[in-house]
């Protein structure tokens, strides 16, 4: 693959787009690519102050810019399902839903719902989301979910979903973000078998330079581990730019495929420009999916498909 690059998104003005998370780091990148590209962009934002500062900027780097800005905490299924009535009603259909926004690496914490938050921001909250986005999506739209290199690492132990009785900061987020990928595989198999015309795609950025990395160094007050956090982003991640172009492939390129998987070409998927990457065997198990699903319909309340 030639190297891809932010000009190389395909004319985007008869697409409306939802981003989660789109006022930092790579949602922000994301949300700003796509505009570019003449694409209306609702930014999903969890501070919608934030969200206004993300779209401000964007604004000013590209006046004609369409951008609409909606409070979003996926922490909140209430929240989600609040966000979800908006933009049905503001919008005939979407096009494209980025889900986007994550925390990582946080000390143990519950969502309004109770659930442990990377698990329910990064994954519940985002079944919740696209399942309530559901209808407007079903127009040929894709849906791209945003995995990580650490779901490589991830496992399930349904008897202990919301580490309850034991929590590892790491693990949690690893199994966040294999969810992620279980959701997006299992996603495509559904749409495929009841012949829905809809893209379920996922990508990863590599190591990109956000604030993803200091939240949690932060929430342990930890001055150390945030200092080298912002070392190892300085010496050794991307750009968010940079990282945020697997998840731009794969939102607007039209060779993508359904279950297609894009990540960074470089040095162990940490740098460089997009390509087709592989996940584990794991990340495609079909009854391992099939029992998260179960499972997120029960604890959200949401079912499609
Ligand atoms: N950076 C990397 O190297 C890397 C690597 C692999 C995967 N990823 C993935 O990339 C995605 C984006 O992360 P990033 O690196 O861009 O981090 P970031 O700069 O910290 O951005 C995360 C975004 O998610 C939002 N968010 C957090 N909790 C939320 C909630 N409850 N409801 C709604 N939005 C919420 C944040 O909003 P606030 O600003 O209000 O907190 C922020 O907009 C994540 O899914 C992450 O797992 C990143």
């Amino acid at each position: 693959m030639t190297r891809w690059t932010l000009d190389d998104i395909p004319d985007q003005s008869a697409t409306c787009a939802v981003v989660t998370g789109a006022n930092s780091g790579l949602g922000f990148e994301t949300a700003r690519g796509l505009a570019s590209a003449g694409a209306h962009v609702v930014l999903a934002c969890r501070r919608p102050d934030a969200g206004e500062a993300a779209a401000a900027a964007i604004d000013e780097a590209f006046p004609d810019a369409s951008l609409e800005v909606r409070e979003l905490d996926l922490a909140s299924l209430d929240s989600v399902k609040r966000f979800a009535r908006g933009v049905r009603q503001a919008h005939d259909g979407l096009d494209l839903l980025v889900n986007n926004a994550g925390v990582m690496a946080i000390p143990r914490r519950e969502t309004a719902d109770g659930f442990e938050m990377q698990l329910g921001v990064n994954h519940l909250g985002h079944f919740a989301l696209t399942g309530r986005l559901f209808d407007a999506l079903r127009r040929g739209s894709r849906v791209v979910s945003v995995s990580s290199i650490y779901h490589r690492q991830g496992a399930f132990d349904f008897d202990d979903l919301q580490w309850e009785d034991s929590y590892d900061k790491w693990d949690a987020y690893a199994r966040s973000k294999l969810a992620n990928l279980l959701f997006a595989y299992e996603l495509q198999r559904r749409l495929d078998a009841e012949g829905v015309e809809m893209k379920s795609v996922a990508a990863h950025p590599g190591y990109a330079a956000t604030n993803l990395q200091s939240r949690g160094p932060k929430e342990m007050g930890s001055r150390l581990r945030l200092l080298a956090m912002k070392a190892a982003n300085a010496l050794v991640a991307q750009s968010a730019r940079k990282g945020a172009l697997p998840t731009l492939y794969a939102a607007t390129m039209p060779d993508v495929e359904g279950g297609d998987y894009y990540g960074p070409g470089g040095f162990r998927e940490l740098r460089g420009y997009p390509e087709q990457v592989a996940s584990t065997e794991r990340s495609k198990d079909p009854v391992l999916a099939g029992e998260l699903w179960r499972v997120s319909e029960e604890l959200t309340g949401v079912s499609f498909l």
